[in-house]
């Protein structure tokens, strides 16, 4: 019983069909591009946790961590997102979900994995989580549980944050600094040797952090009053940093160009905040935000009845530092910002 007009008007359902189809096609196409081939796998310390380290462990999983974002304690050691989260935002990526996590929320496999723990560095810090070596273990065993393929891996991103510890705990262990130069040069020997183990697993972008000004954190600036950093540290900071990146400059030599080794400079992003604080709506640069209310006690310490010994500050959102070591979500953010206009930022987009 088909009219012409019928025919008319089913000819014109098909050809907005098949429209709609190749302009789906074209999406599809397009989104491919721009995101479906990549994840990001994060090694290394509390700057990029975003949830492994224990539950019982002070900070991150206890109030008042978290306060800014989601509302509650969530495994950051800070009071909101840390520099884990814009990195993905970064890559058109969710954050990736925390190693800890991977048997319960097995869908969110897919943005990669996330094996930092806080307190830990290339070797082994006071912390009881794993060192980077053992995070990299658990990296290559879910590799061999085929949780990941080899085009997962060659289409993905490593990100590394260490040392901090390593050179807190150096410093607390032997009190002088004396000594440190050759320590640097073990740690940075160590670094690569780690992030050549990661190239070994197949992935083929590797971002690592250079180092934080040190001097800088709040824990370091207390005896100055948190008004300026402790330059004979952030010195050392420097050699550090140095040596990173003429190690980075040979592993680029050494895979002959088919990895990307890149250095993310912490160091100038953080300084250029600190000096330059309203620029980012910063109001307290040097000061942090969480305090105990005494040095026996730090951000988070609670007494045997449960009565809190912090203080947290009126405006979270303007102050840089969160506690005595990590920055604010308004701290990360600022850094990011610094870092956007980075050439190495620019060099982990495919
Ligand atoms: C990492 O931790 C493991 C287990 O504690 C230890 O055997 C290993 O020596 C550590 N690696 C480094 C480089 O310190
Ligand atoms: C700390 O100092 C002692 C000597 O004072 C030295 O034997 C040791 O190797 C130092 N520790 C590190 C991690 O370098
Ligand atoms: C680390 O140091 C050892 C001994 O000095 C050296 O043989 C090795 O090549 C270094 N590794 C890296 C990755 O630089
Ligand atoms: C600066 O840091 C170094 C290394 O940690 C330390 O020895 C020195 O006492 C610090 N200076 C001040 C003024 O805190
Ligand atoms: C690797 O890249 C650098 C800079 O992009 C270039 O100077 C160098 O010649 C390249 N090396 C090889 C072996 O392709």
């Amino acid at each position: 019983m088909m009219n012409s007009h019928n025919q008319q008007l089913s000819l014109l359902c098909l050809s907005l069909a098949l429209l709609l189809l190749s302009g789906l096609r074209v999406e599809a196409r397009l989104q491919h591009h721009a995101t479906s081939y990549q994840k990001l796998f994060v090694f290394g310390d509390s700057y990029v946790d975003t949830g492994n380290t224990r539950i019982d462990q002070p900070g991150s999983w206890k109030n008042p961590y978290g306060i800014t974002f989601p509302g509650k304690p969530a495994g950051r050691f800070s009071d909101g997102r840390v520099l884990t989260d814009y990195i993905a935002k970064f890559l058109g990526l969710k954050s990736p979900l925390p190693y800890k996590f991977r048997k319960f929320i097995a869908q969110n496999l897919k943005y990669g994995m996330n094996f930092a723990y806080g307190g830990t560095g290339v070797f082994d810090t006071s912390s009881k989580n794993p060192n980077m070596t053992i995070q990299i273990d658990f990296f290559k065993q879910l590799i061999k549980e085929n949780v990941y393929t080899a085009s997962d891996l060659s289409n993905s991103v490593a990100l590394v944050s260490v040392a901090g510890n390593d050179y807190n705990f150096y410093l607390a262990r032997n009190g002088s600094i004396q000594g440190f130069p050759s320590f640097i040069a073990s740690v940075v020997n160590q670094t690569a040797i780690n992030l050549l183990r990661i190239q070994s697993l197949g992935v083929k972008k590797i971002v690592v952090d250079g180092l934080q000004p040190l001097g800088c954190l709040p824990g370091n600036t207390a005896s100055l009053s948190f008004q300026k950093c402790n330059s004979t540290f952030n010195d050392l900071v420097l050699l550090h940093n140095n040596l990173l990146n003429q190690a980075v400059t040979k592993l680029n030599q050494q895979t002959k160009n088919q990895t990307t080794f890149i250095v993310l400079d912490l160091y100038d992003s953080f300084l250029s905040v600190l000096n330059n604080p309203s620029n980012n709506n910063i109001k307290d640069a040097f000061k942090p935000c969480c305090v105990g209310i005494s040095s026996q006690y730090s951000c988070g310490s609670v007494d045997e009845n449960n009565v809190k010994k912090y203080k947290v500050c009126d405006h979270p959102k303007s102050a840089f530092f969160w506690d005595l070591l990590h920055p604010s979500q308004a701290g990360w953010l600022a850094v990011y910002n610094e870092l956007q206009t980075s050439k190495a930022l620019q060099q982990i987009r495919y």
